[in-house]
């Protein structure tokens, strides 16, 4: 079955009582059963059930076993947001005096996470080009846990080469983490390319409306978990299923982070959209990234899938898609706010992967934290723009671009802008 097919008919565990078409919202926190005994099994895992929503719940299981159906995942836990999906796993695979092989090319809270709770814990994150598999082999020692990237990194769209990623981990029984939040399922096949764990912020194409938060860990069933030293107890126990089952009667469980079933439900009517909404955002991208080529005021534009990206490459082999996501420089800060304030149609707004198309300039904001060094070796500049595309006509969001780019104070661009692109990659 196709991918929007089995989105649609996925089964949940148990058919409704009233047969109702959409899967009910079971809006409570606990349930009763009939008898102890029951409740006892159920809590010791020897049968199936939900005792209290923190742990699991019929609405959120359904959501569950949607994603497994179109991913073909061996095991999937949601969460409150993707940050909490992010948090969660690294909960779950983590010590103190553990080591995490990382990029600086992560979105910022994740990238924050990274420098400052984790490396508290006594976690050290090693931070590599994930492009350079020597640099990543140099890198691995026997407290190495997990490697943790994003399929294409936001905003600077670098798209890593995950087989190759794949290949040296392997050698060290060290699993492959990718946050495929910008690449879902219907346009790259993260586990045939050797992911072995997908985290995604469900809160951007999946939910689409941008209207509710959530997340998502997939298991997919390709790492061997009684090879990583802080799940290989509880192998003896779940066997393949140790990494999920740790997560939902430890980690995930004690720290908190449900998703509620309302967003469950609503995640649920984005998935069976999800293909529809994600080839028109990544057709009009493309188009929109074409476009802006031809503009003098600006420069350096970037799509994964614009061949004279750096990126164009492992995206061509990888993605049937390149995403929502198109950056541009116009030449300052003044040129980037005076372009965002004349937009009319396309908004101002931090999310990404809406329905509606959204700018940002992530210098100033989402990065505003750091210090401008810092700022530049994570390849910002200040005229930057982040354009996430959205599923409009296309020719309604090129003329608001043009418009927008028609002010008085926007000046050509001569060349690349003054501060940007300090650190090649
Ligand atoms: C690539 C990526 N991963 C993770 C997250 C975090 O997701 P959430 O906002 O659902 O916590 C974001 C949020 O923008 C993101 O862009």
């Amino acid at each position: 079955m196709g991918f929007t097919t089995k989105a649609l008919h996925s089964k949940p565990a148990h058919k409704d009582t009233y047969g109702a078409m959409r899967f009910p919202i079971y809006q409570s926190a606990a349930f009763e059963f009939d008898h102890a005994e029951d409740l006892e099994a159920v809590f010791k895992g020897q049968k199936m059930g939900h005792v209290y929503t923190r742990s699991s719940n019929p609405s959120i299981e359904a959501l569950e076993l949607q994603i497994k159906a179109i991913s073909g995942a061996f095991g999937v836990l949601a969460t409150a947001t993707g940050m909490a999906a992010i948090s969660n796993l690294l909960f779950a695979l983590l010590k103190s005096g553990d080591n995490i092989i990382t990029t600086q090319y992560l979105f910022g809270n994740t990238l924050s996470l990274f420098q400052t709770l984790f490396s508290d814990f006594g976690v050290e994150v090693r931070f590599v080009d994930v492009n350079n598999i020597e640099e990543i082999r140099a890198n691995i020692d026997e407290k190495s846990r997990l490697l943790f990237c994003e399929s294409v990194s936001n905003p600077q769209l670098i798209v890593p080469d995950f087989r190759a990623i794949k290949a040296v981990l392997s050698e060290h029984h060290v699993p492959l983490v990718v946050d495929t939040t910008m690449t879902p399922w219907n346009i790259f096949d993260a586990k045939k390319h050797g992911v072995d764990v997908e985290i995604i912020s469900a809160t951007k194409y999946i939910s689409g409306g941008g209207h509710v938060l959530g997340g998502l860990i997939v298991d997919n069933g390709t790492f061997e978990w009684q090879h990583h030293a802080n799940l290989a107890p509880y192998c003896k126990k779940f066997g393949p299923n140790a990494f999920i089952a740790r997560l939902r009667k430890e980690t995930f469980r004690n720290l908190g982070a449900t998703l509620t079933a309302q967003s469950a439900a609503l995640l649920s009517l984005g998935l069976e959209t999800l293909d529809l909404r994600v080839k028109r955002s990544c057709e009009n991208a493309l188009v929109v990234a074409k476009h802006l080529q031809t503009k003098s005021e600006v420069c350096h534009v970037d799509y994964p899938l614009l061949e004279t990206s750096r990126s164009y490459e492992n995206a061509s082999k990888q993605f049937s898609g390149g995403g929502a996501i198109v950056t541009f420089s116009l030449a300052d800060k003044k040129n980037a706010y005076a372009f965002l304030n004349k937009l009319k149609l396309i908004r101002r707004g931090t999310n990404i992967q809406d329905n509606k198309s959204l700018a940002i300039a992530p210098y100033h904001t989402i990065y505003a934290e750091y210090p401008e060094e810092q700022r530049l070796a994570y390849e910002l500049n200040e005229g930057m723009i982040r354009l996430s595309v959205g599923i409009e006509d296309v020719e309604d969001l090129l003329e608001d671009i043009d418009q927008a780019l028609f002010v008085e104070t926007l000046e050509p661009m001569a060349s690349e802008p003054e501060k940007s692109y300090a650190f090649d990659v």
